[in-house]
């Protein structure tokens, strides 16, 4: 179920046997020549609305801006700063706090977020651990679980991607990231790429010196292998992976 698309009474209804959301969240930014602006956040997209729809739990609004300030010298990138983003993840689960949701689940597509959101995760448990030394406060406030699963790390995904593409994976506007968000968008590019496979390197550095480094936005990767026929099976081994992710967290938590 989209919550986008459900009604609050129904959201209501949904509270009263789950108190677990998942959470898409992604990027705006360039994903070289072939890979789509929008590829890290329909990845992770894409494979929560699959959750939704064959497991009933409950998808959030996707996230759909993220850290991305080294990509900023390719046109089309929107970033936010790390603490602009932390405020809007701490706001978005108070929010949903606040409706009596206490298992909220990250679902990445974007490495670049990964250091914000468990900063903001810390934040939120910061808040409640710190104010349990009031008197009267509320100690079901404190009940809270958050958690980050990133896409693009789950076992069968990884196994994919390296039957299809070995090496030439490689670690930004990845060859599998470009085919699954090829699958969601229902298109595909064909552009030319030199040299086949792309340079690696660090991406913490300023915009300016990211694009010196990786001339045409891809870090390692040759995603001129993408196929949108791959998209689909990456969107199979990715529902996998984050579902058992999701009922281990659900479990635990
Ligand atoms: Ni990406």
């Amino acid at each position: 179920m989209r919550l986008q698309h459900a009604t609050w009474p129904e959201v209501e209804t949904y509270l009263q046997h789950s108190r677990g959301i998942i959470l898409p969240i992604g990027s705006t930014e360039q994903h070289g020549p072939n890979g789509l602006v929008g590829t890290d956040a329909l990845c992770p997209e894409a494979i929560a609305w699959a959750l939704g729809e064959r497991h009933g739990v409950l998808v959030g609004p996707t996230q759909n801006l993220g850290m991305a300030q080294h990509h900023l010298a390719f046109p089309g990138t929107i970033s936010l700063r790390p603490s602009t983003l932390i405020a809007v993840l701490r706001d978005t689960i108070e929010s949903l706090a606040r409706h009596g949701f206490t298992q909220v689940f990250f679902l990445n597509g974007h490495g670049g977020n990964i250091a914000t959101i468990k900063a903001a995760i810390a934040e939120v448990y910061s808040e409640r651990s710190l104010s349990r030394q009031n008197e009267g406060q509320d100690p079901t406030q404190s009940e809270m679980a958050l958690t980050l699963f990133n896409w693009f790390a789950g076992r069968r995904g990884r196994e994919l991607a390296s039957e299809l593409y070995g090496d030439a994976e490689g670690n930004h506007a990845t060859a599998s990231e470009v085919s699954l968000a090829w699958h969601a968008a229902d298109t595909m590019k064909q552009v030319a790429m030199s040299p086949e496979v792309a340079p690696y390197g660090s991406a913490e550095c300023t915009a300016e010196v990211f694009r010196q480094r990786f001339p045409d936005g891809r870090m390692g990767s040759n995603p001129s292998l993408s196929r949108q026929e791959h998209g689909a099976r990456f969107l199979e081994a990715g529902v996998e992976d984050a579902w058992e992710a999701y009922r281990a967290f659900v479990g635990q938590a």
